[in-house]
């Protein structure tokens, strides 16, 4: 993760909530299902973000104290604590997971695995914390292809700005956002039984003005890119936004697709 990206997940819980965060609860309860999270179960939320998972994973383990969650965003962290009082909650990164070995039934991480430093030794690490046997699983969102927000805006951003817009692209510059990549990054760290697939998930806006507010308060590099322009450029990426989602009037729906990787330590 470059150091522009992280200072962008440093911006307040609300405005993440408001943009990526708003697909975070539907992406979660898929991935909690296809990982078949049984009551009882000890796991782990890695870059828990405000905490879309942590909650999920509360909720199918019946407890909040048998659920831990990481981030290295202190107010991420602080908002995940608010949000599931009881959960472990501890800042730290994925490359160097704050627990002994063969902890948890379960490990997760959720649109985290491409922000990662260092990827391959975050996802040894999710190895190493996850008993024998347990379930190891993430999602990447389809940036290059149907995460239609994102891809939406930085086809704006290139139509409008050009080559600095397109060197920031996250369909362009982000790893593991395709299946294959993300397999192998699984198959690396020596996790068996590795399954792939697509996750779609919606979510609704009042109307456009709903969408582009967060926008504006810097959140995740879309947003960071967006108040990195002047007025007149930012109103100029607005308006060629708003058309490329089809000038929507009034409330309107999208739809995301992440990939999902699942395996077993
Ligand atoms: C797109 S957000 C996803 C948050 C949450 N999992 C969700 O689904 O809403 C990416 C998160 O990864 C965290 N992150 C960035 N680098 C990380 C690392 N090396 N280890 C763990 N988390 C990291 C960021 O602070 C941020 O909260």
């Amino acid at each position: 993760m470059s150091t522009d990206d992280l200072a962008s997940f440093r911006t307040s819980p609300e405005a993440y909530d408001l943009l990526v965060g708003r697909y975070g609860p539907a992406l979660a309860a898929a991935l909690v299902e296809r990982a078949g999270v049984a009551a009882g179960a000890r796991v782990l939320d890695v870059g828990c973000g405000p905490g879309a998972l942590t909650l999920a994973l509360s909720h199918a383990v019946g407890e909040p104290a048998l659920v831990a969650s990481v981030d290295p965003s202190d107010g991420y962290a602080r908002a995940c604590r608010v949000r599931v009082p009881g959960a472990d909650v501890r800042v730290g990164t994925a490359e160097a997971l704050p627990f002994e070995a063969a902890t948890f039934d379960a490990v997760f991480a959720q649109l985290v695995v491409n922000f990662m430093v260092d990827a391959a030794a975050g996802v040894a690490e999710m190895r190493r914390v996850a008993r024998p046997g347990a379930v190891v699983a993430a999602t990447v969102w389809d940036y290059a292809g149907q995460m239609r927000l994102l891809r939406a805006f930085w086809d704006a951003a290139i139509d409008v700005e050009g080559e600095p817009a397109r060197a920031l692209d996250e369909g362009r510059r982000m790893p593991f956002c395709s299946p294959g990549e993300l397999g192998r990054l699984w198959h690396d760290a020596g996790l068996v039984e590795v399954e792939m697939g697509p996750v779609v998930v919606s979510a609704t806006y009042r109307d456009f003005a709903d969408l582009w507010a967060p926008l504006e308060l810097g959140v995740a590099p879309s947003g960071a890119f967006c108040v990195s322009l002047p007025p007149a450029r930012r109103a100029a990426l607005r308006h060629r936004f708003a058309e490329l989602l089809g000038s929507p009037d009034g409330p309107f729906q999208l739809q995301a697709r992440a990939w999902a990787v699942l395996g077993r330590a």
